[in-house]
């Protein structure tokens, strides 16, 4: 339904977003990509290139007058930091694409690889992602992340009310809701900080408003939790998805590991918990979507790893290129992004048309089928 797709390198001129798909209707702002471009640059642990950045969004295609067109959508983000004549790297470093990328395209250059490889690339999918959020809102469904894990620091105390939990959140410089946490977190990157080292941490990523029956128990590449896993897992450094309980239900005895279903007059069919994460069967249940992504250390570290220079074949330290000690909460926003393509991609799966109009008519229909 929905396609996207990214151009651009790191110190290239910049990047672009196709994002395909998306109806008519839809109203948009550049502000309103901006403002998510810029959430993705905040956070405590992010190197120098965040204040040089200041990521805006151009949209030069599939917007007219503050609303989607329904073709395709073309967004350019100007890279300011443009470096077009650097010179070559042989020194790959351990945890990056740069080995494999460079035994895989025949290159003697490192840089050619971690061009594209560089998670600057996500700032291009925050912005495609802006879109699908914005159009999701106009659905009542909205979208929220807060880091729950820091370099072995974690988070203890949350807000039970999910707004709550998503001011908190954006208010910390580390997007943790747990403010005592949230001082540990700082503390500890300060630390990696001094000793040249690097952070990785847990993201959670709530999806709210979503009705039941996005996804599919029929087919299995249409399976909700499939596809949230693969977006996901496809961001730089993620290594690990979890959906509900997660792997902690590999532990858990099936009588506290599931969602009782209850009946009440008005509401309709409710669970009492919510362990599956909003998803049963490859479907959303209607519940909160809960997913949690583990993102590992950064792999460029100012004590550099050991290496073997790809020419000379001596061993050498891994090059050191301008980099992060932490960014857990970066990859929070980026993740959020990912959620709204794969939830505005079954939107469109489900209540497909070609204007917002004609959407919202098909999703209002068949929540009042659900409600009675
Ligand atoms: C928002 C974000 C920022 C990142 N910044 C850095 C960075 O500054 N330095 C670094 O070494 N890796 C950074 N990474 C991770 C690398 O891009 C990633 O580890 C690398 O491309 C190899 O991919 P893999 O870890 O998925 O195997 C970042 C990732 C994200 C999501």
């Amino acid at each position: 339904m929905l396609r996207f797709y990214t151009a651009g390198e790191s110190h290239g001129k910049g990047l672009i977003a196709i994002l395909e798909g998306m109806p008519a209707g839809v109203p948009i702002h550049e502000e309103y990509i901006h403002v998510q471009l810029k959430r993705r640059q905040l956070g405590y642990g992010r190197g120098a290139r965040m204040n040089i950045e200041q990521d805006r969004a151009e949209i030069l295609s599939g917007v007219i007058r503050g609303e989607t067109s329904g073709a395709p959508i073309a967004l350019w983000i100007a890279n300011r930091d443009w470096r077009p004549d650097e010179p070559d790297i042989t020194r790959p470093r351990p945890g990056h694409a740069d080995l494999t990328g460079a035994l895989k395209y025949n290159f003697r250059d490192v840089r050619r690889v971690l061009e594209r490889a560089s998670a600057r690339e996500t700032a291009a999918r925050v912005a495609a992602g802006a879109v699908c959020r914005r159009f999701l809102e106009e659905l009542g469904i909205s979208i929220l992340s807060h880091v729950t894990e820091i370099g072995g620091v974690a988070a203890t105390w949350r807000p039970k009310r999910w707004e709550e939990l998503r001011e908190a959140a954006e208010a910390s410089e580390v997007r943790c809701a747990d403010p005592n946490a949230a001082r540990q977190m700082m503390a500890a990157i300060d630390v990696a900080r001094e000793r040249g080292d690097t952070l990785g941490g847990i993201v959670e990523v709530v999806a709210l408003g979503v009705p039941p029956g996005l996804g599919s128990y029929v087919h299995w590449d249409r399976k909700l939790d499939a596809r949230l896993a693969m977006a996901l897992m496809s961001i730089n450094a993620i290594k690990g998805v979890e959906i509900g309980l997660g792997f902690a239900v590999a532990r858990t005895p099936g009588s506290q590991a599931h969602d009782e279903i209850f009946w009440e007059e008005g509401v309709g069919f409710y669970r009492g918990t919510n362990r599956a994460g909003g998803i049963e069967g490859g479907m959303s249940t209607g519940e909160p979507i809960v997913v949690r992504i583990a993102m590992k250390p950064l792999s460029t570290l100012l004590q550099p790893l050991r290496s073997v220079d790809l020419i000379t074949k001596e061993p050498v330290e891994a090059v050191v290129v301008r980099s992060d000690v932490c960014a857990v909460p970066a990859a929070g926003v980026v993740a959020e992004a990912m959620v709204a393509i794969v939830l505005a991609d079954a939107v469109l799966e489900k209540f497909g048309g070609d204007h917002l109009s004609d959407i919202k008519k098909s999703y209002e229909e068949y929540r009042q089928r659900i409600k009675e």
